[in-house]
């Protein structure tokens, strides 16, 4: 059973048109699937803002207390950066507690994200420190992170940041492929902060993903509303609930749409039409689980070396520092 494609950045030459490919060819496939990274239109994007703010969604919280906690050693301990990029900038609220432990320091930042909107906000929200030289590029992370590093040349070491257990959205395959080309874009002693939340319970992984107040389903049933909006499609919103399942053995969280009957949907921009039947879901998103020994093998196989891992123990959440190996 092939999964859905990550939501992994990617600047297309006209957005509606591969939306329009992805979806169509995600509905020809058994299970139906539509790529997670259609989940973050304009709404979807506001409504993930609130999801970090749930109590049952512990991944911001924790991230944020395990940097803030270790912002000096992250910054000012031995083989301390002077380049600092971030792939997938957010509102620059994390990158600003690390940028707290060097005020004044002169530090080459470079913020790396497909949308202007969040590349403004970071700008707006790291303005205020002093000594950071801030850089942005509109671009999908391999991109960005190349440019970034191209013009950071000269004899420091930089700091690489993939931050809010973005790691998850991956495959393994997926994983694997991205650090490596991190790596690639590395020189021997530059650092990689990666944020990955870990294995819990199962009904609190559950909860994070399938809140009491809804939020999330509202996130998730977004998307048919999106596609309603774009392609056209004439999904009815009543007849699709939110369902999500802890796939132990895969260790990750599956996000679904699940049809409460049988129907044809129409998605006209996309020139599709598609039986579905009750109980079928369409696969939206995966969320993978780590344990922190394979936070640490999944950087060694491509190249870097743990250099220390932080973890917040109720959120159970973990940061982790490598450094790339010559
Ligand atoms: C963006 N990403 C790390 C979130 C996660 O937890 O996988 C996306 C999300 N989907 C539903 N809730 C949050």
């Amino acid at each position: 059973m092939q999964e859905p494609s990550s939501p992994a950045a990617t600047l297309a030459a006209d957005p509606t048109v591969e939306l329009a490919r992805d979806v169509a060819e995600g509905l020809a496939r058994r299970p139906k699937q539509v790529p997670a990274k259609y989940l973050y239109d304009a709404l979807g994007s506001r409504l993930f803002e609130a999801i970090c703010e749930l109590p049952w969604y512990t991944i911001t919280r924790g991230e944020c207390a395990l940097l803030s906690a270790h912002a000096e050693a992250i910054m000012r301990g031995p083989g301390a950066c002077d380049t600092v990029v971030e792939l997938g900038c957010g509102s620059g609220a994390k990158l600003s507690m690390l940028l707290s432990a060097v005020e004044g320091r002169p530090t080459d930042v470079h913020l790396v994200d497909i949308s202007e909107t969040a590349l403004a906000q970071s700008v707006q929200a790291l303005s205020r420190h002093r000594g950071a030289l801030l850089t942005t590029h509109q671009a999908a992370y391999e991109a960005g992170l190349g440019a970034a590093l191209q013009r950071a040349g000269g004899a420091g070491r930089a700091l690489v940041l993939f931050l809010g257990s973005n790691i998850g959205n991956l495959s393994s395959e997926e994983a694997d492929r991205f650090l490596s080309e991190i790596r690639s874009r590395c020189r021997p002693g530059d650092r990689l902060l990666l944020g990955a939340d870990l294995v819990k319970p199962e009904a609190a992984l559950v909860a994070a993903y399938d809140d009491p107040l809804g939020v999330t389903a509202a996130f998730n049933r977004n998307l048919l509303v999106r596609l309603n909006r774009e392609l056209d499609a004439d999904f009815d919103l009543d007849l699709f609930e939110h369902r999500v399942l802890w796939n132990a053995g895969a260790s990750r969280i599956e996000v679904h749409l699940e049809s409460l009957a049988d129907q044809l949907v129409c998605v006209r921009g996309a020139g599709c039409c598609v039986d579905v039947a009750e109980g079928e879901r369409i696969w939206t998103e995966s969320v993978y689980k780590y344990e922190p020994e394979g936070i640490v093998a999944l950087g060694a196989r491509a190249g870097f070396a743990r250099r220390a891992q932080w973890i917040e123990p109720e959120s159970r959440f973990a940061l982790t520092l490598f450094e790339r190996e010559p």
